[in-house]
């Protein structure tokens, strides 16, 4: 991140954070080769610097080039494509209902040239262009359980690493709800490959894919049910748990906590106020949340009968029952665990996966 060039005035983001080997505490950050340890003056500066580049990786990356770009505009793009009809598409409607109405005004307010992320940030368009070719080569089309795997991080407890282990259940009832569906429509790998909509679909979204920049981009068949099955929790997982556990970019910035658009460069990192962004900026940044935000349905509904309305006339409405059981499964685990741990139990306080707060599609 520090090798992104920034504009005149603004500190460059990133660096590099040392932690003692229980992952408890830091016992350095070091910004363009300088450390700062807990003991130097500058250590709040250097960690409220290191936190906002943070931050702003998480809303650029995960956030926008994969929940928002890679996964909600192209796949509600491809899905457009296919038959009203066609299973596939009704199934993930509710997913990308939603995206349709906040594209329009995100495309205009953040990612156009000239647009939020080059005018409000310190980076050059450049910069931008760096962060979004970096994430565009870091996405894959695996569920969120089967990246835990990779990445080594699968199976721990709630006490270990609360984000995971509740996210990691969330992607099982998106792959059960996927089985679920498959089971009605196509019961075997040869329904798969022989289902022409599917096979356009894959084809549409695999060639809208920036594959350059993009070493996994999606496969142009699919002749699974265990392809279809990645798409499909990866994608319901990336534009619900994905797309809010990193966005809240708002709350970031009225907490002061943290500068996401920039960190002015004449700050001195013995003095936070001096780092904090602007007045205007924090207005300027409510402005665009409140043009962009459109809400949508919770991810969990007591009475799915506006989902099932969805799906096709003849499709088995105990999917949709067992689904949202499961999801109401998991909201009792979330809560119990937040009591058990005196977490104040509020729309989305940590860990942040409750499908009663979880919006189904992504919102700003
Ligand atoms: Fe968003």
């Amino acid at each position: 991140m520090e090798a992104r060039p920034m504009r005149p005035g603004y500190r460059t983001y990133g660096g590099a954070m040392y932690l003692t080997d229980d992952l408890k505490h830091v016992t350095k950050i070091v910004l363009q080769g300088t450390a700062y340890t807990p003991s130097d003056p500058e250590f709040a500066g250097a960690l409220y610097v290191f936190r906002s580049g943070g931050v702003y990786e998480a809303v650029g990356g995960p956030h926008t080039v994969h929940a928002h770009y890679l996964d909600a505009a192209l796949v509600t793009t491809c899905i457009r494509e296919m038959d009203a009809d066609h299973p596939f598409r009704r199934l993930l409607s509710p997913f990308t209902i939603a995206s349709l109405a906040v594209t329009f005004g995100a495309n205009l307010s953040i990612a156009n040239d000239g647009a939020i992320l080059e005018r409000f940030g310190g980076f050059q368009p450049e910069g931008v262009k760096m962060m979004v070719r970096e994430w565009t080569k870091r996405w894959r089309m695996e569920s969120f359980a089967d990246q835990l795997k990779r990445k080594g991080t699968a199976g721990l407890s709630a006490e270990a690493y609360p984000y995971g282990h509740f996210a990691e259940k969330l992607s099982y009832i998106f792959d059960k709800l996927a089985d679920d569906y498959m089971d009605e429509y196509w019961p075997t790998d040869k329904d798969v490959a022989a289902d022409a909509g599917l096979q356009a679909f894959f084809k549409s979204y695999h060639d809208l894919f920036p594959k350059k920049t993009c070493p996994n981009p999606p496969p142009p068949t699919c002749a699974t049910r265990a392809t279809l099955r990645s798409m499909t929790s990866r994608f319901m997982f990336a534009v619900t748990a994905q797309h809010e556990q990193t966005g809240n970019t708002a709350d970031s910035l009225l907490a002061y906590d943290a500068g996401f658009v920039s960190v002015p460069a004449h700050g001195s990192l013995k003095d936070l106020a001096s780092l904090q962004p602007s007045k205007q900026q924090r207005v300027a940044v409510q402005y665009i949340q409140g043009l962009t935000s459109k809400h949508a349905p919770s991810l969990y509904q007591a009475d799915p009968k506006d989902f099932q309305r969805f799906l096709l006339p003849d499709c088995d409405p105990s999917i949709l029952k067992r689904y949202m059981a499961r999801l109401w499964r998991l909201h009792t685990e979330v809560s119990g665990f937040k009591v058990a741990h005196g977490i104040e139990l509020r729309p989305m306080s940590a860990p942040a996966l409750d499908p009663i707060d979880l919006k189904i599609a992504v919102t700003v």
